[in-house]
């Protein structure tokens, strides 16, 4: 096994590139970038210039290229997920997928197939695993501050994603549901301990963005577990103001709220604006909440080292491709409950679904 920091390459060298690029910045002893892939060299290029990042390509696939290259992370749109990690596992390299893990669930099990198969690890980006606020409440849960835990609420709302492919449901797979329900997801099922789940119910719409897309952008989805415990998962992509990211957790002996940027941040006027407040806030003139160490606050860097870590064989992965395909599974059954206006049983493997999202329009019979 090679000693020293692990040699990282990025794909993408857009939004989640930089936190990715960054992160690593900020807790560089496990692991250093030498290479970045994007189709757009310009804008690899200054990822690199940014970040000190000495090789640049704009086909991924010639960076795989690279015998020192060990991880290499995934940050492009989610329809090209599936076909990234197959490349990036038959080149020997270990995977660090962004979510959701790709569009369908025969990727899913393709994925974790081949990188089985080649010896390599399959890590899902799933940063609430890693955000300090929510692992302190999951510290408490699993201490037994709230006694039984009935009831685990997260919610993300925003206005709308940056990138147009988001709002494209052939690259996005879906709408906010699949964006940002599947952090919420992933979230319920490991702040409980990762139970059985036995149904999902949900309900979406576009209310705000129709003219944009035909994807959700709103929805509500309720996880049933086994172990006598439910998940209630809110997203939204018309919720003006900025970003909001925040959790509940009620037990029979207690409860605790936390929002990952309020209690962060600097209650502030200013009359003229400044730099940058917030994820996505659209103004910082006014009343506005900054926070300081966002990224930090996310969670990002602790779980770049943890994986950084897991390829040197000290940790074992605490996020993993199998999470991925539970979350894919808990999509597929919540965009067919919103489609049916009813429960769906887990397990839910219908075959043949393109996009996720295809089970809203038209459900399987
Ligand atoms: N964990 C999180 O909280 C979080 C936050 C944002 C995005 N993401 C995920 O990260 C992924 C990227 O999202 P983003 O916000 O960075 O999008 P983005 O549009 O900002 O960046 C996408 C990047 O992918 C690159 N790309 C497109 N086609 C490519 C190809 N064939 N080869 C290599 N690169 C290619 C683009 O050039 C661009 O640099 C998505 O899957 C998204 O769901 C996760």
């Amino acid at each position: 096994m090679p000693k020293g920091r692990v040699k990282v390459g990025i794909i993408g060298s857009g939004f989640e590139a930089d936190i990715h690029a960054a992160s690593f910045k900020i807790m560089p002893d496990e692991a250093e970038v030498v290479a970045v892939a994007s189709p757009t060299s310009g804008h690899a290029e200054k990822l690199a210039g940014q970040y000190g990042i000495p090789r640049v390509f704009t086909d991924y696939r010639d960076m795989l290229k690279e015998k020192d290259l060990e991880m290499v992370t995934i940050t492009a749109p989610n329809a090209l997920h599936y076909q990234m990690t197959v490349d990036i596992a038959n080149a020997g390299k270990h995977v660090v997928c962004e979510k959701p893990l790709c569009m369908t669930l025969e990727e899913a099990d393709l994925m974790i197939d081949t990188c089985r198969k080649q010896g390599v690890l399959l890590m899902y980006a799933e940063e609430l695993f890693f955000t300090p606020k929510y692992v302190k409440a999951k510290e408490m849960a699993d201490q037994g501050a709230f006694g039984k835990v009935y009831m685990v609420k997260q919610c993300e709302k925003h206005f709308g994603p940056h990138a147009p492919w988001f709002w494209d449901v052939n690259q996005s797979g879906g709408g906010v549901l699949m964006d940002m329900g599947c952090h919420g997801i992933a979230f319920c099922h490991w702040f409980l301990g990762r139970p059985k789940i036995k149904n999902v119910f949900c309900q979406m719409g576009t209310y705000v963005h129709s003219d944009k897309t035909k994807g959700e952008d709103n929805s509500i989805c309720i996880v049933e577990f086994e172990n006598n415990a439910v998940g209630l998962i809110e997203d939204s992509w018309a919720r003006r103001g900025g970003m909001e990211d925040r959790i509940e957790v009620y037990g029979e002996g207690g409860v605790t709220y936390a929002d990952l940027h309020m209690g962060n941040a600097l209650p502030t006027y200013s009359e003229y604006g400044f730099g940058y407040a917030v994820e996505k806030a659209p103004t910082t003139q006014g009343w506005t909440y900054p926070v300081f160490e966002e990224l930090w606050n996310y969670g990002f860097p602790q779980e770049m080292h943890h994986f950084a870590r897991c390829v040197r064989a000290k940790e074992a992965p605490q996020a993993t491709g199998e999470d991925g395909r539970l979350v894919q599974e808990v999509l597929y059954a919540a965009y067919q409950s919103a489609g049916q206006g009813r429960k769906v049983d887990l397990p839910f493997r219908p075959q043949g679904v393109k996009r996720p999202i295809d089970l809203w329009f038209h459900p399987v019979t």
